[in-house]
């Protein structure tokens, strides 16, 4: 099975401009599964709840059916950033679209920078999504989550074989984390970041791409460069993710000792 990680530059503010770019790449991907940019439907740089409200999709949106269309033509897994309106309540949200079976969300639990003024904190926590299918587990975290360990580890005792971690990522630092995330935990790591700048006129972010998939062991297995668009793709063997020893005695889950953790 191969996966794929999209790297793009979605339209500030231009939800079907981003979604028919979406569709176009997931049909292009070489992959069973696809994971897109956090907020990719949208863009990222909201700067209030009144700016955001009016862009915002409901579950029922019209995008969100085109590209479960698209996935249900091409049978393909796609993992894509929006954002979520729940009646009054505004989400940083990403939805997994199984083409053989139901939606998984996911709202994002630690709100980066100026996000708090403009998103509730998300309220799913973090689950694992079967995808019975292709035998295959998949976590969700978005971008900032990186910042906490406990993410990817509650993901992983959740049985996950893959963290897709749909980004916007402004700094580097993440580059020496993410593997390390995969080999702490033995699991797939999959960063779909996007590239690009956004401005509200006094201040301007840039998104710095670089793109990865890691292997279990915190090796990359796939990259893309920091300002162009593309697809990098991987073959992953997920049920080699389950059995978490590495050498003939220790197990890196059967050797924590929670009573002596502080978490
Ligand atoms: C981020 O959470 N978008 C850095």
């Amino acid at each position: 099975m191969n996966i794929a990680v999209v790297q793009m530059n979605p339209v500030f503010g231009d939800v079907a401009a981003n979604c028919d770019r979406i569709c176009a790449l997931l049909q292009r991907a070489d992959a069973e599964v696809v994971i897109f940019p956090e907020l990719a439907l949208s863009g990222y740089f909201f700067t209030s709840r009144e700016q955001l409200a009016p862009i915002a999709l409901d579950r029922e949106s019209p995008a969100l059916a085109a590209i479960e269309s698209v996935c249900r033509q091409c049978n393909k897994v796609a993992i894509v950033g929006f954002p979520e309106r729940n009646g009054a309540r505004l989400y940083n949200a990403a939805v997994t679209f199984d083409p053989r079976g139901e939606r998984h969300y996911y709202r994002k639990t630690h709100l980066f920078y100026r996000e708090r003024f403009v998103f509730d904190e998300g309220d799913t926590g973090f689950g694992v999504s079967e995808i019975g299918w292709l035998d295959l587990r998949i976590g969700t975290m978005i971008c900032y989550d990186w910042r906490f360990p406990e993410a990817a580890r509650t993901l992983a005792l959740g049985g996950a074989d893959l963290i897709a971690c749909p980004s916007n990522l402004v700094t580097h630092v993440w580059r020496m984390a993410m593997p390390v995330r995969a080999l702490e935990n033995k699991v797939y790591v999959a960063v779909a970041n996007r590239i690009g700048s956004e401005s509200d006129g006094s201040e301007t972010l840039t998104f710095n791409g670089r793109s990865a998939i890691y292997g279990y062991n915190g090796t990359v297995l796939a990259e893309l460069p920091a300002d162009t668009e593309g697809i990098a793709c991987a073959p992953i063997e997920p049920a080699k993710t389950r059995n978490k020893s590495f050498n003939p005695i220790n197990d890196i889950f059967a050797d924590r000792r929670p009573w002596a953790y502080r978490l």
